[in-house]
């Protein structure tokens, strides 16, 4: 219930704050609130995601870094993430995390809505709470797997649809129309994990791989 609670307050704070000018550090750093692990599972989602050292990873719609630093963790000095977003806040925000956990192995990259402009293929584009945001899914997933290294995974992890906000703020999305719409942009389902209450986490690779 007290999670339950927790969430809800942490979406519509997220919300509130990004319609904002000047208030998005706020919604950030409220999803970057400790008190997330409990529900959000990152330790658990990132053995899931069984990341070899050395690996490259895209953190698509990276937010405050609350993903990024995990990540980051997972493929070592020899690895690199790269933290995407849109938002300038967002990549603020992580630059300066950055500097002060001395992580060099995380770059911050400037994303448009419609291009990830990862600077090289990925082993793996992990995206949190972001998918449902995103728009032209289609074209864009389509395209992105242009930026994947031969079997590269795209991981999505996002709210169902449940409860009294259900899709109230087209805040969430459900799993299967996920994917469906992956698999009408080119991919195929290949883990489809049940880790984290209320969400979904999907694992996908190019179909022609
Ligand atoms: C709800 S936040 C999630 C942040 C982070 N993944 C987390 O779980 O804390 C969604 C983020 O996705 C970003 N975003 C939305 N559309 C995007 C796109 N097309 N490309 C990159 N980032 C995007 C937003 O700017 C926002 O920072």
């Amino acid at each position: 219930m007290i999670h339950n609670a927790l969430r809800t307050r942490m979406i519509l704070t997220l919300i509130v704050s990004l319609g904002l000018t000047g208030c998005a550090e706020v919604a950030y750093e409220r999803l970057n609130d400790p008190s997330r692990d409990t529900w959000q599972k990152p330790q658990g989602v990132i053995e899931t995601l069984s990341i070899a050292p050395g690996s490259r990873v895209a953190d698509l719609g990276a937010g405050g870094g609350y993903f990024t630093w995990h990540l980051a963790k997972a493929v070592g000095p020899r690895g690199t993430v790269y933290a995407v977003d849109i938002n300038k806040a967002a990549l603020d925000m992580i630059f300066k995390e950055m500097v002060a956990r001395g992580t060099p192995n995380v770059r911050p990259v400037r994303a448009t809505p419609n291009d990830p402009r990862l600077p090289e293929p990925v082993d793996l584009v992990f995206s949190c709470n972001t998918y449902h945001q995103m728009i032209d899914r289609d074209v864009y997933f389509r395209s992105l797997a242009s930026s994947l290294r031969p079997g590269g995974r795209v991981a999505i992890l996002d709210f169902e649809p449940r409860g009294f906000f259900s899709g109230m703020f087209g805040n969430r999305i459900a799993k299967e129309d996920v994917r469906l719409e992956m698999e009408a942009a080119g991919y195929r389902l290949v883990d489809d994990h049940q880790l984290i209450d209320q969400q979904h986490f999907q694992i996908f690779e190019a179909a022609d791989s």
